[in-house]
């Protein structure tokens, strides 16, 4: 396995479920991740937790993502991760939930670059499979330690390293760190993978270019339009008009079914996170390069506030940008049961009469998902 020169899709928690990453494979993605499942459960064997660690044997290239504050429970949860056919076990050193920390996993381990050198060795030497680490830039802005986890990570032999550009207390509030992206890219052998707001397929290339990363990591910006890969391989944007949107999401609706199962159980555990994936979808805006690409180089699109001021906005694309969760709701339900994209837009159309959708600010797209 070569981590350079890939665009990956990010370890995304319920975002990044089976039929999500699905949807992304048919738009380009090659490269997936899973879900970050806790090492401890898995030791527990509970079916949920082994279950974040599933690939779909369409996914030819994936890694199975696990937190752990101890190498035993590290070993059995890649292990584990193995039999299932992931490609590779990627550390979680960034998640920054209190319920992870607490527990000494996540961005904990940022804290004890020893510590983890020696946690991440014993996995390299225990796991068939090339083993990879996630990290922030550090606990605190004044902590920012990552050079020293970074050197660390390298010399217990891990295979890459993925950098999110931000801190454990920064959350999203601010822009990725990109410069502090590309010093530790040029400090180390092995490949960097670098990650934060990359939104669009402009911006991808010209931070992966500028700041000699080996690698992409996407995750906000799939969530968004998953077909954000595809775009970035053909360096060309695909602006899908409201109805070819629908599509896409009936897609997403109907691989639910596949994975799920169409039945009463199935339907209940689909919508755990089919109106979920619209917190996302609804801030789909065309961010065409013609037009944003200045104010991508000042400030990541991901930051900026898009006012809905486009005057002759249809119907369903003023519906498919609303905000509020319980037409979120309505909308995936309309999806399972229609049969095709022409009567889920029938439909589509008849919730609008019902609810007519809310034109307002697209708000501001950090905020959710601290
Ligand atoms: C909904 C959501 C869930 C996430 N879950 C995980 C996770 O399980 N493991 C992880 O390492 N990072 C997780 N992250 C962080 C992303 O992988 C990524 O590092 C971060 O969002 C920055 O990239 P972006 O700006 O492209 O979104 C999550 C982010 C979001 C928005």
């Amino acid at each position: 396995m070569d981590f350079r020169g890939l665009v990956l899709l990010a370890p995304l928690t319920k975002g990044g479920n089976l039929p999500f990453r699905r949807l992304c494979l048919q738009h380009g993605c090659v490269v997936t991740m899973g879900e970050m499942a806790y090492a401890y459960q898995v030791v527990r064997r509970s079916k949920s937790e082994l279950a974040l660690l599933r690939k779909h044997p369409d996914e030819s290239c994936f890694g199975a993502q696990i937190a752990a504050s101890r190498a035993p429970d590290a070993i059995t949860a890649s292990l584990a991760a193995v039999e299932r056919g992931a490609t590779w076990v990627d550390l979680n050193c960034g998640c920054p939930i209190h319920d992870t920390v607490k527990r000494g996993m996540g961005a904990t381990l940022l804290q004890r670059p020893a510590q983890l050198g020696k946690l991440v060795a014993e996995m390299v030497q225990a796991v068939p499979v090339p083993v990879t680490v996630k990290i922030r830039l550090g606990w605190t802005e004044s902590e920012q330690n990552a050079s020293e986890v970074a050197k660390a990570i390298e010399e217990a032999g891990a295979k890459a390293i993925t950098v999110h550009g931000r801190t454990r207390e920064q959350r999203y509030s601010r822009a990725a760190d990109w410069d502090s992206i590309a010093r530790i890219a040029a400090e180390r052998t092995i490949p960097v993978i670098g990650n934060g707001d990359l939104l669009t397929w402009y911006e991808t290339h010209e931070r992966w270019q500028k700041s000699g990363v080996a690698s992409v990591m996407i995750g906000r910006g799939a969530l968004i339009k998953p077909w954000i890969f595809r775009e970035i391989a053909e360096k060309k944007a695909w602006e899908p008009d409201a109805r070819e949107r629908l599509g896409v999401y009936h897609d997403l609706a109907q691989k639910m079914k596949t994975h799920f199962r169409d039945d009463e159980k199935g339907h209940e555990r689909a919508m755990r996170f089919l109106p979920w994936h619209f917190e996302f979808f609804c801030r789909y805006r065309p961010l065409s390069a013609q037009r944003f690409v200045d104010s991508a180089r000042q400030h990541p699109l991901m930051q900026t506030r898009f006012p809905d001021d486009e005057p002759g906005l249809s119907v369903l694309e003023l519906l498919l940008r609303d905000v509020r969760p319980e037409l979120h709701t309505k909308l995936a339900e309309l999806l399972w049961a229609a049969p095709d994209v022409a009567v889920a837009e029938e439909r589509a159309l008849a919730l609008a009469a019902e609810m007519p959708p809310i034109v307002g600010e697209a708000g501001e797209m950090a905020t959710a998902h601290g």
